[in-house]
């Protein structure tokens, strides 16, 4: 099993060039089913999640191409096939695959979908969602029966603005007869990617970025090429890293911050000074944590994504500090790991007390899941002597290559 050993650092200098972002690609690359043609995307980062989301896709026949980070889709000759629980099983974003799926033939066998275990994590809200636009579901031994004489359009609260439910259910209500209505929907900038890339298409998407959406079915979606945007989890993973590590570094290809003002605020209150400049963010820090109470929250809040980042960060914080979860119910995986370093945490339900002013002595650990498994490689990079991360292909689901991210600022950090 591959692992990976940091060092503790003495100060970050350099430049990390940002991937594109995981969670954006995913359901575009769902979304390119709902027409017949190729589409290139760009600045598609080389994740296992995307291989995945790849392997999925050839079940459907359809044909992907990977050269560098352009990656190719070809769905001129897609046919329904049912897909296996031991491919849906790897990726909570499989489940992305329903909405075009339904929309595509009307009908879908699909296993239940899997992904990092941060909480119930349940479908309900995509089912009920699709329940409403006339579908009929049954769910047998992990395997969802999905079918419908035709998607119809309808109006839907969803009861939690959920990321996922809201991307599925828009990419099937744009193939569905009539005008959908999806109130209480997120508003995460992914969705308004997706949004934008099926407009690209030919959707007809009213209230794009607001939580009422209001979708008019189509059976003209043409494809379309889209050049992803950088993932502001990775860029948030390295920003809130300068607070707790002397730091003078670039983070490059950022064109737009305006979907990271809540990470920048909460790294600005930590002790990082963060200057935008033309495509980058210029990052320093004395690498003295401000410690604070914090909340995540859906968006514009600051991502749940980076909360394991954060308590990482705020165990080498002057003062207590405290990070409330308000978007997953058991998050909080980071801090029995955490420990192991030297870090005081109590976890109280969705509250983390952080102890400020402990040493961290470097250890042996285990990735659980995706953030958590990035945060612990950060928290080797501030404590001391070595840190060994076990279990890595969580993190390598979404992160291109984090040894190669740190070593680029002087980390020293490989895999073992
Ligand atoms: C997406 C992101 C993930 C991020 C999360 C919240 C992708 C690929 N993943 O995940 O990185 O952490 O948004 O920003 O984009 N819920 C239900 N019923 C449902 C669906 C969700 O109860 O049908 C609950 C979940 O258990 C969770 C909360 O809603 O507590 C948020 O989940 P959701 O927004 O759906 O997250 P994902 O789309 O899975």
């Amino acid at each position: 099993m591959r692992a990976i050993s940091v060092k503790e650092v003495s100060k970050l200098k350099g430049n990390i060039e940002i991937q594109g972002s995981k969670n954006t690609v995913l359901p575009i690359m769902a979304a390119t089913l709902l027409s017949s043609g190729v589409s290139v995307i760009y600045n598609c980062p080389d994740i296992d999640d995307v291989a995945v989301m790849c392997q999925l896709l050839a079940c459907l026949h359809v044909k992907t191409n990977r050269v560098g980070n352009t990656l190719t889709i070809d769905t001129r000759e897609a046919a329904y096939e049912p897909l296996p629980l031991s491919l849906t099983g790897k990726l909570r974003s499989s489940v992305l695959l329903l909405g075009p799926i339904l929309a595509r033939w009307g009908k879908a066998r699909i296993g239940m979908p899997g992904g990092c275990a941060i909480g119930l994590r349940p479908v309900d809200i995509h089912l009920e969602g699709f329940m409403k636009m006339n579908v009929d579901i049954r769910l047998h031994r992990d395997i969802l029966d999905c079918s419908t004489f035709h998607l119809q359009g309808c109006e839907y609260h969803l009861r939690f603005p959920s990321v996922g439910a809201t991307e599925n259910l828009i990419m099937a209500a744009v193939g569905a007869r009539g005008r959908t209505i999806l109130r209480g929907a997120a508003k995460e900038p992914e969705i308004v990617e997706l949004c934008n890339y099926l407009l690209a298409m030919g959707a007809l998407i009213e209230g794009v970025g607001t939580d009422v959406l209001i979708i008019k079915g189509t059976d003209v979606l043409t494809s379309c090429d889209y050049c992803n945007v950088y993932d502001r989890i990775v860029a948030g993973t390295y920003l809130l890293m300068a607070a707790a590590i002397p730091s003078d570094i670039t983070l490059t290809g950022i064109d737009d911050i305006h979907y990271m003002k809540n990470i920048i605020k909460v790294a600005s209150q930590i002790g990082v000074s963060v200057v935008k400049m033309e495509n980058c963010l210029h990052v320093q820090s004395f690498g003295k944590v401000d410690g604070g109470d914090f909340e995540t929250g859906i968006y514009p809040e600051f991502p749940t994504d980076l909360q394991p980042v954060l308590v990482a960060v705020l165990a080498k914080a002057k003062k207590d500090s405290s990070v409330t979860e308000r978007v997953f119910e058991k998050r909080f995986g980071i801090v029995r790991e955490l420990e192991k370093l030297g870090a005081d945490i109590t976890v109280k339900g969705q509250r983390a007390e952080i102890k400020g002013n402990t040493e961290l002595y470097g250890h042996t650990l285990k990735a659980a899941d995706l953030r958590q498994g990035a945060a612990l490689v950060v928290a080797g990079l501030f404590s001391r002597g070595y840190t060994t991360v076990t279990n890595i292909s969580y993190i390598e689901r979404g992160y291109e290559d984090i040894v190669r991210d740190l070593q680029c600022v002087g980390a020293e950090i490989a895999y073992v």
